[in-house]
């Protein structure tokens, strides 16, 4: 198979590609447009792999992307492009909407009309909002997004679910939980909070650090695509969770026992606007159609994580000079510090 992956050279995007080219033998084309988020040393084990092209362009161009897709004639595209951070979507959240929305429309638009036969659009846990405990959404629950981040990846799910409706492109969507793991850029929690930690800067927990996201280690949730991009049935939408619900604080706290740093690093700052108390979802149907099961433990992943940021801070280093100085002034600078009992 040709698999056109979009945002290959993101966090989850850049640990599918390498998945594929390790593991398969498909031929992968890697359409990313390289934004702050995008990353071609993720990619170095792969780069001269001849079953493997990058080619840098933007989803939110329609003469590209038809042009790309007529070229390479993939027998499935699955896409990983988006605006991906929630406090990003909430300072500017125009690109969010444009690439979210607008370019899933375009890649839509393009498999329909070369006829693409499979169509796996990776979406999010977000799309169902807050739910109570002890709530778990499933595949039925309805879409109550909070975010413009959030909002536009319900937009563009819906879109996906449009296509396959109207026109019966076979569409498959995937909604994950919150991901960790190698590669991951550090505006998210888990690589944040590490990376603030190996260099002895304060942990910034917004509100009471109470809210709850499930933790899914990334390579799990790239074998749960994979395993709906060639088990799925079109038309359906699969679950990704890892079965790990904890509080922001104990993940937090967890990181700095792993990482031998004092609690005393802790910060408690203004919440963020419209923040989602609780995120869970039941990952069943995926389990039960393909025999997907998430397989690292939370405590093991995290240890393996913090080793690879420790090994890499070269990576990391670049990462967070230029561009993330000024995003980490503009979302962190302006914000109260709030006080918390521990
Ligand atoms: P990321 O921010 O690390 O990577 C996004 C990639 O998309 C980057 O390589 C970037 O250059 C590329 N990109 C952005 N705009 C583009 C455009 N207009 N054209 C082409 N490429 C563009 O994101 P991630 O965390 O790897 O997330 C990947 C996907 O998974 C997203 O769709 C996200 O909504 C979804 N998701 C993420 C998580 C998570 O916890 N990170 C969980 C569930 C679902
Ligand atoms: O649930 C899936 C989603 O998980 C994905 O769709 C998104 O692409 C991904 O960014 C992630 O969204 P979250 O908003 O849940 O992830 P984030 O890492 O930004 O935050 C996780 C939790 O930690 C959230 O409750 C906010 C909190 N947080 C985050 C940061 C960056 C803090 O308390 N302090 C921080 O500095």
């Amino acid at each position: 198979m040709t698999i056109l992956v979009t945002g290959g050279a993101g966090f989850i995007g850049s640990g599918f590609v390498r998945l594929l080219i390790a593991e398969s033998a498909d031929r992968v084309v890697n359409l990313d447009k390289l934004t702050y988020a995008g990353n071609l040393e993720s990619l170095a084990s792969v780069d001269a792999n001849p079953r493997y092209r990058f080619v840098r362009g933007d989803i939110c161009d329609h003469a590209l992307v038809d042009a790309l897709v007529a070229e390479e004639r993939p027998d499935a595209i699955v896409h990983f492009a988006a605006e991906s951070h929630v406090d990003r979507s909430i300072l500017s959240p125009e690109p969010v909407v444009e690439t979210n929305v607008r370019g899933t429309f375009v890649l839509l638009e393009a498999a329909r009309r070369r006829g693409v036969a499979r169509f796996l659009h990776v979406s999010t846990d977000e799309v169902y909002g807050s739910l109570a405990a002890p709530l778990e959404a499933t595949e039925e629950f309805p879409l109550n997004p909070s975010s413009p981040y959030s909002a536009s990846k319900a937009g563009s799910d819906l879109l996906a679910r449009a296509y396959f409706t109207t026109y019966r492109l076979p569409v498959v969507i995937t909604r994950a939980s919150n991901n960790y793991g190698p590669y991951q850029f550090p505006e998210k929690l888990i690589p944040l909070m590490i990376a603030n930690a190996l260099d002895n800067q304060p942990l910034p927990v917004y509100g009471d650090g109470q809210q709850v996201r499930d933790w899914l280690y990334v390579e799990d949730h790239c074998r749960g695509i994979l395993a709906a991009l060639r088990k799925g049935r079109d038309g359906e939408i699969y679950n990704i969770g890892g079965n790990r619900s904890l509080p922001n604080l104990n993940v937090v706290r967890k990181v700095l026992a792993a990482t031998g740093k004092p609690e005393s690093l802790i910060q408690f700052v203004t919440d963020r606007p419209g923040h989602d108390r609780r995120y869970a979802l039941s990952s069943e149907k995926l389990m039960r159609e393909t025999g997907w099961r998430p397989a690292m433990d939370f405590e093991t992943g995290l240890a393996s994580t913090i080793d690879w940021y420790r090994a890499n801070s070269a990576w990391v280093a670049r990462v967070r000079s230029g561009e993330y100085r000024a995003y980490y002034e503009r979302n962190y600078g302006g914000r109260a510090v709030v006080s918390y009992e521990l």
